[in-house]
């Protein structure tokens, strides 16, 4: 359970558990999103106190993982500029910068199975031992916004081929 621990000037400051574990192969350096063909064991295991909170989600297809990005070095910085970016820089909230003033990370992965308290799912791109803070359904209609766009990203050159090396899709150019 979360709680307001205190508050400054409006601003509130809240503590959070962690209700589970990303395990991947990756020690130290990951994908900068999910590769949803990659190969390898990534898994989510969830804290046994938390572990009645699956229920039904096996039904679903895909979830949201949203985790705290534990291991993050950079300075904190509002303008940042993707290494995929060619230079570009934007407003961190305009990036998915793992670099950010709360390290959240947010990935879709699809379910493979729920064994337990563990989801076996797609391709994850945390560091093993990232803590989790949330699980959420991905929910046809609700969730996929069918005019979605690149916002800046299709103002960079070549950007198509860039995001198939983002999405790790295999090419042949
Ligand atoms: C660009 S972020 C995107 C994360 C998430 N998909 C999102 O959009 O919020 C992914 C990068 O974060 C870094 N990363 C992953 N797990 C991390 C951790 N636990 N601590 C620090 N950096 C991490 C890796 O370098 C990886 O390439």
């Amino acid at each position: 359970m979360s709680k307001e621990i205190k508050q400054t000037e409006g601003i509130v400051c809240f503590e959070m558990n962690q209700i589970g574990v990303i395990r991947t192969p990756y020690a130290d350096n990951a994908p900068y999103q999910p590769v949803k063909e990659e190969e390898g064991d990534f898994r989510i295991v969830v804290e046994p106190q938390y572990a009645e909170g699956l229920h039904k989600l096996a039904g679903f297809h895909y979830i949201y993982v949203i985790y705290y990005i534990h291991h993050v070095k950079g300075d904190q910085s509002m303008i940042v500029s993707p290494p995929w970016a060619d230079g570009v820089q934007v407003g961190v909230f305009a990036s998915r910068s793992p670099d950010r003033p709360n390290h959240i990370g947010l990935s879709i992965v699809r379910i493979k199975h729920i064994i337990n308290n563990e989801i076996l799912t797609s391709g994850l791109d945390a560091f093993d031992g990232t803590p989790v803070l949330d699980i959420k359904p991905y929910i046809k209609d609700l969730d996929v916004k069918s005019d979605a766009n690149y916002g800046w990203i299709k103002e960079i050159e070549g950007h198509e081929h860039l995001l198939l090396h983002i999405k790790g899709i295999p090419h042949k150019y």
